[in-house]
């Protein structure tokens, strides 16, 4: 087992990039079937969405667009609760089969704080595609649409997550390592 540090914390591989491949080529197949003759427009939420965007984006055969919104919440290891909008939406999302791309679902504080403002501006559908979803962690329910993983409530770091800014560019993902007593 090859442990990696990320600024003070040991991680242990737990997904590995072929399984995360695989996985996304089944949900944008998956999306292909389900959208077939429609423009959908996707919705990625920055930061740690970028790489699992990026890679979904890529295996679509159907007319698709894609922007950017940028919120936050987590401090460390931990969610502040508290969620930031800091890039708003620039596009016009009325009338329009819309598709929320995020890395990992925690607390789900975050969509649901997100989402309403989403439905204020009367997309003709909405769904919810996933890389992470931490179930046992999840306070507030969102229906998750589209879902790679369903992983233990375990903090992880890779493919686009991180912790304190590092670790995004591993193309694993990782788990945080427990020292045994
Ligand atoms: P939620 O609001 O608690 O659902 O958290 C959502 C956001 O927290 C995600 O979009 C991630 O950016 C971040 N997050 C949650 N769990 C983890 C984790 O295990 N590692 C890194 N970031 C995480
Ligand atoms: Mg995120």
């Amino acid at each position: 087992m090859s442990l990696i540090k990320v600024h003070d914390k040991q991680f242990t591989p737990y997904l590995s990039e072929a399984s995360i491949q695989e996985k996304i080529k089944e949900l944008a197949a998956n999306i292909n079937r389900d959208y077939a003759g429609k423009k959908p427009l996707f919705i990625a939420i920055l930061n740690g969405s970028f790489m699992f965007a990026s890679d979904l984006f890529k295996h679509l055969t159907i007319d698709a667009e894609i922007c950017f919104i940028k919120l936050a919440s987590y401090k460390g290891t931990k969610s502040s609760g508290q969620v930031i909008t800091a890039i708003g939406l620039d596009t016009d999302i009325a009338g329009r089969d819309v598709i929320i791309v995020e890395d990992i679902i925690d607390t789900g504080k975050t969509l649901n704080e997100f989402l309403p403002q989403i439905h204020n501006q009367q997309p003709s559908s909405l769904k919810i595609a996933v890389l992470l979803h931490k179930p046992e962690a999840t306070v507030m329910p969102v229906h998750i649409d589209y879902c790679c993983f369903a992983i233990p409530n375990k903090f992880v770091v890779g493919y686009g997550l991180d912790y304190d800014g590092l670790g995004r560019n591993l193309k694993e993902i990782y788990q945080l390592h427990e020292e045994k007593a």
